[in-house]
């Protein structure tokens, strides 16, 4: 897999999001772009980049809806990718795709399928549930696995992931889950009820636990 030095972290990650993002953000252009933003760089901790935070909303990221907040009616049990959108200073809208490893899917299964060690209380009404969309081996975007529905599948190592099951690695060489997302409702709107209950990708659980107090103390 192509590993871009640390040297110059910004000027890589901005030219890659303006190139994939500037052209109709496909699956492919978000398993390219989450790879090569699976380098960890000591970035500013603008808001645009600062990781899904409490009261977020959650808006389509690719697709007709693209920009629009998710509805509990646009889900199912194939990845629907979402950014999470917080607020700038001034209190505008304000999505953080700054950071590439950000993008999250979500997905609505029957009642009673979703269990553990899926964390109950993070979904809604135990029917929807939200993760990190990085794999945690190397940085791709995961996708639906076209041989076993309602799993999902890395496309860089074949890394297979139950999102039923919290994600649990099922195949392949991912070390850990996806990073479960508490969400909730707000209105008919989904919102952002917490930080990632374990360390997303590229983060150690030490570097996640510093940078959940660095965004609370930047938010608050
Ligand atoms: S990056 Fe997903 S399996 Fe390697």
């Amino acid at each position: 897999m192509t590993r871009y030095k640390r040297e110059d972290p910004e000027i890589t990650r901005r030219k890659f999001i303006n190139t994939a993002f500037g052209a109709s953000a496909t699956v492919g252009g978000l398993a390219l772009v989450s790879a090569l933003g699976g380098v960890n760089p000591v970035f500013r901790l603008t808001r645009d980049k600062m990781p899904p935070a409490p009261g977020d909303l959650l808006i389509h990221a690719e697709g007709a809806k693209a920009g629009q907040p998710l509805a509990a009616a646009d889900l199912s049990e194939k990845v629907t990718r979402a950014w999470p959108q917080g607020k700038d200073k001034d209190g505008n809208p304000l999505t953080r795709s700054g950071d590439p490893n950000n993008i999250l899917t979500v997905f609505k299964f029957p009642a009673g399928q979703i269990v553990a060690p899926t964390n109950m209380e993070a979904t809604i009404n135990g029917e929807i549930v939200a993760y990190s969309d990085i794999c945690t081996h190397a940085g791709c975007s995961v996708a639906d696995d076209s041989l076993n529905p309602g799993r999902m599948n890395c496309p860089c190592h074949s890394g297979q992931y139950d999102p039923k099951q919290g994600c649990k690695v099922v195949g392949g060489p991912p070390p850990r889950p996806l990073a479960q997302l508490p969400i909730k409702m707000d209105g008919d709107k989904l919102v952002v009820g917490g930080f990632f209950l374990s360390n997303p990708y590229p983060f150690t659980e030490s570097e996640w636990e510093e940078r959940k107090k660095a965004v609370e103390a930047a938010l608050s």
